[in-house]
């Protein structure tokens, strides 16, 4: 079964074997964002089920306007922080590592126990509705463009959260800089409209990136992992593209690279798409060009194709969503030979809380 069942050094690591749970967003904390013992079963599974590196679901950074989600996770009180370090605890006791994702909401704002005004790179909705198996509402709110001091207060919001999730024993850090959240918003021409030295050209587009990464790495040391999810398309706009394509993405992995991580983590519709407008490699192919760098792979891996992206990107990390669903035993069927199930969404509805997940694995036991 190639070398993806073996041992894989990655990020100052030791992990049992190359697969990584994708972070998925569940929605299951206390409403104060406190982890609790549902959440500490849940990530103990796929701990159990095989799964070497759990990447924990997108979790908030500040009490201002990072929050999302209601019931999402935080990273910013002793409780919050406790929580996890019993989450960290369980998962560690199953043999596996864990790295929690550090998240802003940005636009991407559906709910947030602190405020009601989302804040942005610049007052731009995203495109498309909501994310009805998040919450219930129909419409995004216009978000407020970022001040200098809410910057400030995002980049320090990142760089707590850090040290807490340091402090709480996790083994790494991934900042969320895919899919539309507010990372990913101040790289996007569709998001970001400013006309300051954050916005306009890529490299003041970039320039919150490399703040956030390189305070993020001041809090917790040189010898802590830290890497960063990018993408190029959004939860709602499947078409997104930067305008300076495929070199440009290079510019921005050096950056983050340079700024301090140690990791890039890709997402895409499928690991092999080649998404740009211009050039002909995929994310993953840009990364992996690049020196210096430890490479997550993800988008659309299962069980019939995970040797060849194993093969395509040696020594990379394969993250698996939809599919560790279905199977948060998905490694050890792969090891043991046994069937792999697929995702049914009804596991997701109304609402894709772990509480909904088990209420319809128990109507549809076999
Ligand atoms: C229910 C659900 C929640 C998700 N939440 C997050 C999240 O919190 N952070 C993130 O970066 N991606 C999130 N994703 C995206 C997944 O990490 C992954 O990129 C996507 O499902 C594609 O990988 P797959 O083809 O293996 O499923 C979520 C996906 C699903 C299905």
């Amino acid at each position: 079964m190639s070398n993806v069942m073996l041992a894989n050094k990655f990020a100052s690591q030791t992990l049992p074997n190359r697969f990584a749970l994708a972070p998925m967003t569940r929605i299951s904390a206390e409403v104060n964002g406190d982890p609790n013992d549902l959440m500490a079963d849940h990530y103990e599974a796929y701990a159990k089920g095989g799964f070497g590196l759990i990447i924990t679901e997108g979790t908030y950074t500040d009490d201002k306007a990072s929050q999302g989600y209601a019931n999402q996770p935080g990273m910013i009180s002793d409780s919050q922080v406790a929580g996890w370090q019993t989450i960290v605890n369980r998962v560690h006791e199953a043999g596996s590592k864990i790295f929690v994702q550090l998240m802003h909401a940005g636009a991407q704002f559906q709910a947030n126990r602190f405020t009601d005004q989302p804040l942005a790179p610049s007052a731009v909705v995203p495109v498309g509705a909501p994310l009805g198996f998040y919450g219930d509402q129909k419409e995004w709110q216009t978000p407020e463009a970022m001040t200098a001091s809410d910057i400030q207060v995002a980049i320090d919001g990142f760089s707590q959260s850090a040290a807490n999730a340091k402090a709480a024993g996790f083994d790494g850090i991934e900042l969320h800089g895919a899919n539309g959240y507010l990372l990913h918003q101040f790289l996007s021409t569709h998001f970001n409209q400013r006309d300051d030295n954050y916005g306009g050209s890529l490299d003041n587009r970039l320039r919150l990136v490399v703040e956030v990464v390189k305070a993020v790495r001041r809090a917790v040391g040189p010898d802590f992992a830290v890497g960063i999810r990018l993408s190029q398309v959004t939860v709602t706009d499947p078409d997104y593209q930067f305008p300076e394509g495929q070199s440009g993405f290079q510019r921005i992995v050096e950056s983050v690279r340079d700024a301090g991580v140690d990791f890039i983590h890709t997402t895409d519709g499928d690991v092999r798409r080649t998404p740009f407008i211009d050039g002909d490699l995929a994310l993953a192919d840009v990364v992996a060009g690049v020196e210096g760098l430890d490479l997550i792979v993800n988008g659309g891996i299962d069980e019939t194709n995970f040797h060849d992206a194993a093969g395509d990107y040696p020594d990379a990390l394969l993250a698996v969503g939809k599919k560790a669903l279905a199977n948060p035993d998905f490694v050890q069927r792969l090891k043991d030979g046994k069937e792999i199930a697929d995702i049914h969404f009804a596991m997701l509805q109304p609402k894709a809380t772990i509480r909904n997940e088990l209420a319809w694995r128990k109507e549809n036991a076999a």
